[in-house]
C-alpha cells in the first residue's frame, strides 16, 4: 500500500524522525527554520499530511490557498495559537496536538523561573561568572521566600495542575482561575476563583497556564498588575500574547511585580529586547518543553494522531 505523504517542517527527535520514515513516506526540513506561508501552500500540493510545530503559522489567508490534497495537521505542540482553527476546519483539514505530554517538563520551567525570579538568579549567576563577587553581606541578594507562600494560577488545564502539584511540594497555599471549578479529586485543596481579578489579590505568586485566544490577549495589563499584591512574581510559560509587556516593565519599574520568570514573549524567536536591562526579569527561550523524554513524546504523540486519521479513526487529540 503506498504510504500517506508527510511534510515535517521542523527537525523533531531522532526517535519520531526514525518512526516517522518507517511509517510515511516522510520529507524533513533538516534546515530547521520555520516554514514560511509559501512553503506551507506549496507544501499542501504535494504532501497528505504535515506536522508542524507552533513555528509554522496556519492564518486564515494561508489556510484559504492550501491544496485539497492535504488531509491533516498533526501539530508537534500542544499550544494550537498559530492555527486558525475556524478557517482549517471549514476547509476540511483535521487538526490534532499533543496535550498532557509536556505537562510535567513546562511545570518543571514554571518552576525554575518562579524560584529563578524569587531568588536573583540572573544577578547572582552573573556576579559569580564575572568576578564580580567581591562581598558578602546579610543583606546581600535577599530574596523573596517560595515556601508556604500563596500561588495563584491562572488555567488549571494539565500544566496548571501540574505546576500546582509541584508547588504543594513547597508548601504553597494554591489559588486559581478556570473557567470552570475542578473537581475536589483534581483541586487538591487548591481554591477556586471565580474571576481573574479574585485570584490576584492573594497572588503573591502569579503563574499563567491557559491557552492565548482572542480573549486571553493581554490578560495582564496595567490594571490587572495593579491589583497583584505589592512585590509579586509573576511567572508566563503559557504564551507571550497573555502579557501586555510596556505594563510589565511599568509594574517592575514601580516594585508593584519585583520580579517575573518569562520563557515565552510577544515576538519569538528574539523576545524584548527592553527586559534586558532588568535583571529582576529571569528569562528563558521558549523551552518549556525541552526535555528528551518530552520531545520523543510530543513526536509520538503526532504520529499517533496521523496513524489514527490513516486508519479511518478519529484521531485521540482531534481538536
Ligand atoms: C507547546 O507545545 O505549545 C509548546 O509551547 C511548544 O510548542
Amino acid at each position: 500500500m503506498t504510504k500517506p505523504r508527510l511534510w515535517i517542517t521542523r527537525r523533531l527527535s531522532d526517535a519520531t524522525l526514525a518512526r516517522a520514515a518507517r511509517d510515511y513516506d516522510v520529507v524533513v526540513n533538516l534546515a530547521d527554520q520555520p516554514g514560511t506561508a509559501a512553503e506551507i501552500i506549496a507544501a499542501s500540493a504535494a504532501f497528505d499530511a504535515i506536522i508542524p510545530c507552533h513555528s509554522e503559522h496556519f492564518t486564515a489567508d494561508a489556510v484559504a490557498q492550501l491544496d485539497p490534497r492535504l488531509k491533516i495537521i498533526a501539530n508537534h505542540s500542544v499550544g494550537v495559537d498559530h492555527c486558525d482553527l475556524p478557517a482549517l476546519h471549514a476547509h476540511g483539514i483535521t487538526v490534532t496536538n499533543t496535550p498532557d505530554v509536556l505537562s510535567d517538563a513546562t511545570a518543571e520551567i514554571a518552576m525554575l523561573l518562579m524560584l529563578g525570579a524569587a531568588r536573583h538568579a540572573v544577578a547572582g549567576d552573573r556576579i559569580v561568572r564575572t568576578g564580580a563577587w567581591d562581598n558578602w553581606s546579610p543583606s546581600f541578594m535577599v530574596g523573596k521566600q517560595v515556601t508556604g507562600a500563596r500561588l495563584g494560577i491562572i488555567g488549571m488545564g494539565r500544566v496548571g495542575r501540574a505546576f500546582a502539584a509541584k508547588a504543594r511540594g513547597f508548601d504553597m497555599e494554591v489559588h486559581y482561575h478556570n473557567r470552570s471549578e475542578l473537581t475536589p479529586e483534581q483541586a487538591h485543596g487548591a481554591v477556586f476563583h471565580d474571576t481573574v481579578e479574585s485570584l490576584l489579590g492573594v497572588a503573591d505568586f502569579l503563574s499563567l497556564h491557559c491557552p492565548a485566544t482572542p480573549q486571553t490577549t493581554d490578560l495582564m495589563n496595567a490594571d490587572r498588575f495593579a491589583m497583584l499584591p505589592m512585590g509579586a512574581i509573576v511567572v508566563n510559560t503559557a504564551r507571550g500574547a497573555l502579557i501586555d509587556e510596556d505594563a510589565l516593565l511599568a509594574a517592575i519599574d514601580s516594585g508593584q511585580v519585583a520580579a517575573a520568570g518569562l520563557d515565552c514573549f510577544k515576538v519569538e524567536p528574539g523576545g524584548n529586547p527592553k527586559f534586558a536591562a532588568h535583571d529582576t526579569i529571569f528569562m528563558l527561550p521558549h523551552i518549556g518543553s525541552a526535555t528528551t523524554r518530552t520531545r520523543d513524546a510530543m513526536g509520538f504523540r503526532a504520529l499517533d494522531n496521523l496513524d489514527a486519521f490513516f486508519a479511518g479513526q478519529t484521531p485521540k487529540d482531534k481538536l
